[in-house]
């Protein structure tokens, strides 16, 4: 395990652990509050996150940008976005298990560090990973479970918002969901700055 964000950043960036490193242009990191309450796990970086090195800055991003500030949430003020696998997979095909299993250390250190309270996966692949390996993300979306002292929920992903826009309106009330956990849960999520 790493103790410090800095070797855990810098040693990520190096990273030759599978097969996608070798068409990244930039390992994905992850971006936001290092000390935040909650955090989101995405899949895997998408053609303008492995260009920026940013995660969630495409069409998709935005749209998660614009649900977390209905909710009072951004990566600037109170959360931190990770994905599962840090390069992006060709064509944005799914990461493949070994690729996820390859990469999963770096976001269990991210995790460690962070000590987040309330965990949040984006679509189906990081709800698989982090929650349950059947989950069903269509009936189980905005359900709460807990984990290791964890509380955690899956939302649908903005992609999958972005192609069906009829699911906007139950993804938003995940978002409302949220909202009342982490005044639950939270101690300095809605502080003032
Ligand atoms: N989709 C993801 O799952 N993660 C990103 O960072 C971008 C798109």
């Amino acid at each position: 395990m790493y103790e410090t964000w800095n070797s855990l950043q810098e040693a990520c960036l190096q990273c030759h652990k599978c097969g996608l490193c070798e068409g990244r242009h930039n390992v994905v990191f992850g971006i936001g509050v290092e000390t935040a309450e909650v955090m989101f796990i995405g899949e895997g970086p998408g053609e303008n996150e492995d260009l920026q090195g940013e995660p969630f800055v495409g069409r998709g991003g935005q749209l998660l940008d614009k649900m977390l500030a209905a909710v009072d949430l951004s990566r600037e003020k109170n959360i931190y976005i990770a994905n599962i696998v840090k390069c992006r997979p060709p064509q944005n095909r799914d990461p493949l298990p070994e690729e996820q299993e390859a990469c999963i250390d770096w976001l269990r250190n991210q995790t460690a560090l962070i000590r987040p309270k309330i965990i949040v996966c984006l679509g189906r692949i990081a709800a698989a990973k982090i929650i349950k390996p059947d989950i069903k993300i269509t009936k189980e979306h905005g359900v709460f479970f807990e984990k290791n002292g964890v509380v955690m929920m899956a939302t649908l992903h903005p992609a999958a918002l972005l192609r069906n826009p009829s699911q906007k309106p139950g993804a938003f009330d995940d978002f409302l969901k949220l909202r009342e956990k982490i005044h639950e849960l939270c101690d300095h999520t809605y502080e003032e700055a």
